[in-house]
């Protein structure tokens, strides 16, 4: 599904991580593990066509997203791709309901299996009957769960989330792993920046970003 390619990324002298090669398969949940500053949100982020690595090739089913152009990446961002942020990218003033909307797509869109009602999303993460609230009245660890039950709405074929447990207690934490590893055992490719061992562990595979001069990059699979 996404190709990972000798991607490197350097800001100014400094070499983040270079030579990363990696492939990530539908229904794979991937932990990408590492000191902080050892530039796994900026993975992320250049996976998310956020950022553009310095050297190296990134592809989904083939195709190189590097060298899209603006159009391009649009319409990655709104039909492959989900995102779980620290700041949740909620819109802070508009309502709950009103934020999980954008997430429907069109009905010729819906991958197999069906579409998730906003309803049964909220319900999942344990914020039924909060449709009307607004955001910026929520808790973090609920707007949180709002970004999550809007990507399982969205239903995307990649989920991108940097440290998606930071805000939430061991319970909330649980049922984040969850729901993103429903969303992988039903054909989703889910990629995790985590410091948290529980997440880490519940990942088909783990990789560590590493400096160059720290022995390389390295993965390997679990269980
Ligand atoms: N636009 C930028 N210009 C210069 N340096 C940057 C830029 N963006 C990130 N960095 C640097 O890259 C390094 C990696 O940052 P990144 O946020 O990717 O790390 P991280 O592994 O996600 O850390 P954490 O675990 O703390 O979230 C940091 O030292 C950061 O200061
Ligand atoms: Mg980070």
């Amino acid at each position: 599904m996404i190709d990972i390619d000798n991607l490197s990324k350097s800001f100014g002298p400094r070499t983040l991580w270079s030579d990363v090669s990696l492939t990530i398969g539908r229904g794979e949940m991937l932990a990408l593990v590492g000191p902080s500053g050892s530039g796994k949100s900026t993975l992320l982020n250049c996976l998310g066509l956020l950022d553009k690595p310095s050297a190296g090739a990134i592809r989904h089913e083939g195709k190189d997203l590097i060298t899209l152009n603006q159009r391009g990446i649009r319409r990655f961002r709104r039909d492959v791709l989900g995102y779980l942020f620290q700041n949740y990218a909620l819109i802070e003033n508009a309502t709950v309901a009103a934020n999980l909307d954008i997430a429907v797509r069109p009905r010729r869109s819906v991958p197999r299996g069906g579409r998730v009602t906003i309803a049964e999303a909220l319900d999942r993460v344990g914020l039924a009957g909060r449709e009307k609230e607004k955001i910026h009245h929520l808790s973090g660890g609920e707007q949180q769960r709002v970004a999550l039950a809007r990507l399982m709405v969205k239903q995307p074929a990649l989920v991108l989330a940097d440290e998606p447990t930071g805000a939430l207690d061991q319970v909330n934490a649980t049922m984040v792993v969850d729901v993103l590893g429903e969303m992988s055992a039903a054909g989703c490719a889910v990629v995790i920046a985590t410091h948290n061992d529980y997440v880490r562990d519940r990942c088909d595979t783990i990789f560590a970003v590493k400096e160059p001069s720290l022995a390389g990059n390295s993965s390997w699979r679990t269980a």
